[in-house]
């Protein structure tokens, strides 16, 4: 074991991870992070920063692979950890270039790009949706003539349901490839399966899920991103068919896709036949306040357990599991019409967590009884509908 701190370089093309860069100097790490010039104003916790480096472009190579170079003739690096998903395949080929443990460009694809984590989940044994790749249109008019409509076109690497479009003949798919242009093979096209979707948040050591919550979204994020309306989600009854069915194929998922360490948010589909089919995966921990959601749930926060993860391995120590307190807890967001909506009339005692965030109403409730949890998120929704619900249209891309 080295006498020297572990030093752990992260990577944030976006505002994020704050927690992990708290909990891996609180467990002596030495932390850098690189980010845009753009967000050099963000509040950064700086007090546990050690560094800061700031890029016009995060993800731009080779100038990342230059820059972290330079860096390191002066400091040596032990770990790379993105904290943002558009920063996966960056520390992907950083860590590919510098030698260093972790996903690499290969497996790092199958927890960043749609297209690629579909193929793997097929040839895992996973159940996926109908699905090809938009390269060759002989194979896509053999998919329309095969699979029947309505049909999803996404990007390959978007998240939060942006550039999503749902298209219900071949007419449509022709025109929208048409107005792609060379952007098109950056898109699949997909059978689109209606039903509820669901969550996995887990953590991963030594190739193994070690934790994981089940949740369901109450309505699929799709129809809330297009249609607008609150945004919930909340922890599945642990020992529910249905929550061992998810937390199964989440296994099958980390080992068929390599992952040995990290965290990942995995999403299924349950469709009318009653199966699961797995929708999507990424090497990190979900959006919209879930990393406070699985913290009310499980008593586990999941930034936190990432950066002990990345320690406990560069140091070459045992990673210690946290014991999930098996509860239950359901986040509920949206849209709101006032800069800072009022929220003083929610005033239960299950009320653990508050969002503080322009334009948007965000509450997360907890209990140990789900039925407790079900029955506030549903009269909480109503009345966020009526109280602050403001509808914006959908994005394509991330703002900048
Ligand atoms: N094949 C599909 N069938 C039905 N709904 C889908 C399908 N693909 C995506 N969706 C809907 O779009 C949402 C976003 O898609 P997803 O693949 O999870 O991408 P993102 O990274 O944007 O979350 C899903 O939560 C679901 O509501
Ligand atoms: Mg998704």
């Amino acid at each position: 074991m080295s006498e020297s701190p572990v030093t752990i370089l992260c990577l944030a093309s976006y505002f994020k991870g704050t927690t992990f860069l708290r909990a891996a100097k609180a467990i002596g790490c030495r932390v850098l992070l690189v980010t845009r010039e753009k967000l050099a104003d963000e509040p950064w916790p700086r007090e546990v920063i050690d560094e800061i480096f700031l890029m016009p472009d995060v993800a731009k190579q080779p100038d990342i692979i230059y820059a972290i170079a330079y860096l390191m003739r002066g400091t040596a690096v032990d770990q790379i950890v993105p904290l943002d998903d558009y920063d996966v395949l960056t520390a992907a080929a950083l860590r590919e270039h510098f030698r260093l443990p972790g996903l690499g460009v290969t497996h790092g694809r199958y927890f960043r790009d749609k297209l690629a984590m579909r193929t793997q989940a097929r040839q895992i044994g996973l159940p996926v949706p109908e699905f090809t790749a938009v390269f060759n249109y002989d194979c896509l008019r053999d998919f329309m003539a095969r699979v029947s409509p309505p049909w999803v076109l996404k990007p390959r690497a978007e998240a939060g349901a942006m550039g999503i479009k749902k298209v219900h003949n071949s007419e449509e798919v022709w025109r929208w490839l048409d107005k792609l242009g060379d952007e098109q093979s950056y898109f699949l096209l997909e059978q689109f399966v209606p039903g509820l979707v669901y969550h996995v948040d887990s953590i991963v050591s030594e190739g193994e899920v070690v934790l994981a919550v089940p949740h369901q979204y109450a309505q699929p994020p799709l129809n809330v991103a297009h249609d607008g309306g609150v945004f919930v989600t909340r922890t599945m009854r642990r020992d529910s068919a249905d929550a061992q069915a998810i937390l199964a194929l989440n296994r099958q998922m980390v080992v068929g896709f390599g992952m040995a360490r990290g965290v990942a948010h995995t999403e299924f589909i349950k469709a009318d036949d009653g199966r699961f089919y797995f929708l999507e995966t990424a090497a990190r921990v979900g959006g919209a306040n879930i990393e406070e959601l699985v913290a009310a749930a499980a008593g586990v926060n999941l930034w936190g357990e990432w950066a002990n993860l990345e320690a406990a391995h560069a140091r070459g120590e045992q990673y210690i599991i946290p014991t999930d307190k098996g509860e239950y807890a359901g986040v509920l967001i949206c849209l709101a019409r006032e800069e800072w909506p009022d929220l003083s009339g929610y005033q239960d005692a299950e009320i653990v967590f508050r969002l503080h965030k322009k334009f948007h109403a965000g509450l997360i409730v907890a209990s140990p009884d789900r039925d407790r949890v079900e029955t506030l998120i549903a009269a909480y929704g109503q009345r966020f509908a009526y109280d602050f619900l403001a509808v914006a249209p959908p994005l394509d891309k991330p703002p900048e």
